[in-house]
């Protein structure tokens, strides 16, 4: 069993679809290791997704993540970090896959309604960047 580290973004909480995500997470064999919701700071979004401080959406990434609240999940499967981003679909929703999150629910590269980690190590930073050990369910 691997754990990855989800984000359902404020494009999604605002139209009310954190439900459909939830189901969809659910449907596809995942655990809810942990989950709760918040409204993220600039600083916190800044400090959050740093590895993309050189690039040219930064600002534009951070204000709209601390724009509203979130739904910070740990999520539990086997394979869980390739097979989260699978789910999501690719990042710009345009590109995504019939049937992903992204697809049915993306608005665009920005508000693409989910946020997954991209690897080991990035998954162990972000879940530990939100939640303690004794958050999270063995
Ligand atoms: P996410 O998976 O949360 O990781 C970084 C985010 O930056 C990404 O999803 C997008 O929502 C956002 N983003 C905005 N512009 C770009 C871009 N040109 N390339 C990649 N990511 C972008």
């Amino acid at each position: 069993m691997e754990l990855t580290f989800a984000m359902i973004k404020p494009d999604a909480v605002e139209r009310n679809i954190i439900g459909s995500i939830l189901q969809k997470i659910e449907n596809d064999g995942f655990t809810i290791a942990a989950m709760r919701t918040t409204h993220m700071s600039k600083a916190c979004a800044e400090g959050f997704y740093y590895v993309h401080k050189e690039r040219p959406f930064f600002n534009d990434l951070t204000d709209y993540m601390s724009s509203g609240p979130v739904v910070l999940l740990v999520l539990k499967r086997d394979n869980a970090i390739a097979r989260w981003r699978e789910v999501m679909g690719a990042t710009n929703p345009k590109d995504a896959d019939e049937g992903t999150i992204r697809k049915e629910f993306g608005i665009d590269i920005e508000k693409n309604s989910t946020h997954g980690s991209d690897a080991t190590d990035t998954a162990e930073f972000e879940i530990s960047y939100f939640f303690s050990k004794s958050e999270i369910q063995a």
